[in-house]
């Protein structure tokens, strides 16, 4: 192709990236619920008829096939060196829903060639957007940049907390580092493990003030899970949709889908602007 019809064809593909909605999840502390939330997300989506992609960034501690009893041999690192086709990395977890595991492709991403990196980019980008509904990144827990550029590219940065003091005090560090570092001041919170909404209302607050005070982020709460004791029996048996913790993803997802405004540039672009420095 040459790089007037490359121009052409990507100009094309800025109007139509409107389509494809980038959910990123993530926490201060680990052990919020990020994994379970990430998947039961994507869950609810492709249930109601959407097609989901839900990305492993945890490469870490990565988690995501642990609970789905699913064991991918490639991730989009193998993708990225051309040891593996896109088609060779995804893993179908049911109709309309499937996982891939990023290993740790993201952050490897950046020490390619920069060449490259914009002709990878413009691949998965392509890719998720003539595939998927939506996207959904499981961060790994704490302020890492990849961790950064995934939250501040996305249409939906999830901050996900428990009522613990810790994880509540790390859930704010994670938004002031962000809000500082990329201007991002549109955050969803969800206050997971909860024993009634009062108490998930509390920490919401709580972060609302100190957020007010020395941020300019702008935190909005779609909603609390409540402390589900039947999860772990689910989690132990491959199967980790709970009925009353997907009612509560629900009810955050019916919160958060109304307000979706148009990004100023794309997921990808954003995320590799942000881990080149620029
Ligand atoms: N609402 C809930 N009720 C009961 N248990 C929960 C709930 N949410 C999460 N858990 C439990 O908390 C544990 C941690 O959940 P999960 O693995 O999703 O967290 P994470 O934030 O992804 O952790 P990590 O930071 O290690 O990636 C799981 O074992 C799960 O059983
Ligand atoms: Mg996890």
């Amino acid at each position: 192709m040459s790089l007037n019809q490359q121009a052409t064809h990507l100009r094309h593909r800025e109007g139509a990236q409107t389509g494809t909605k980038y959910i990123a999840i993530a926490s201060g502390k680990g052990g919020v619920g990020k994994t379970i939330l990430s998947l039961s997300i994507g869950r609810c989506l492709s249930d109601s008829g959407k097609k989901v992609l839900i990305v492993d960034a945890d490469f870490g501690l990565s988690n995501v096939h642990l609970m789905l009893g699913i064991t991918p041999q490639k991730n989009l690192a193998h993708f990225f060196y051309g040891d593996a086709s896109f088609e060779e990395v995804i893993v179908r977890i049911g109709d309309n829903f499937s996982f891939i595991s990023s290993g740790n492709g993201i952050y490897e991403l950046a020490k390619l060639p920069k060449e490259q990196v914009m002709n990878l980019v413009r691949r998965l980008q392509e890719l998720a957007e003539d595939n998927y509904d939506y996207v959904v990144f499981d961060t790994p827990p704490g302020i890492h940049d990849d961790t950064i550029a995934v939250v501040s590219a996305a249409d939906f940065p999830v901050v996900i907390t428990t009522p613990e003091p810790t994880a509540v005090a790390d859930a704010y560090a994670l938004i002031k580092i962000i809000n500082r570092e990329n201007e991002t001041e549109d955050f969803y919170l969800v206050v997971n493990k909860v024993e009634s909404d009062k108490e998930g209302n509390k920490v919401y607050e709580s972060i609302r003030l100190l957020a007010e005070r020395y941020t300019t982020a702008k935190l909005r709460h779609v909603g609390n899970i409540k402390y589900r004791k039947n999860l772990i029996r689910k989690i132990i048996e491959q199967n980790p949709f709970e009925k009353g913790f997907m009612e509560d993803v629900y009810n955050i997802l019916s919160k958060m889908s109304p307000d979706v405004s148009p990004r100023r540039r794309s997921f990808w672009d954003s995320v590799v602007a942000r881990l080149l420095g620029r």
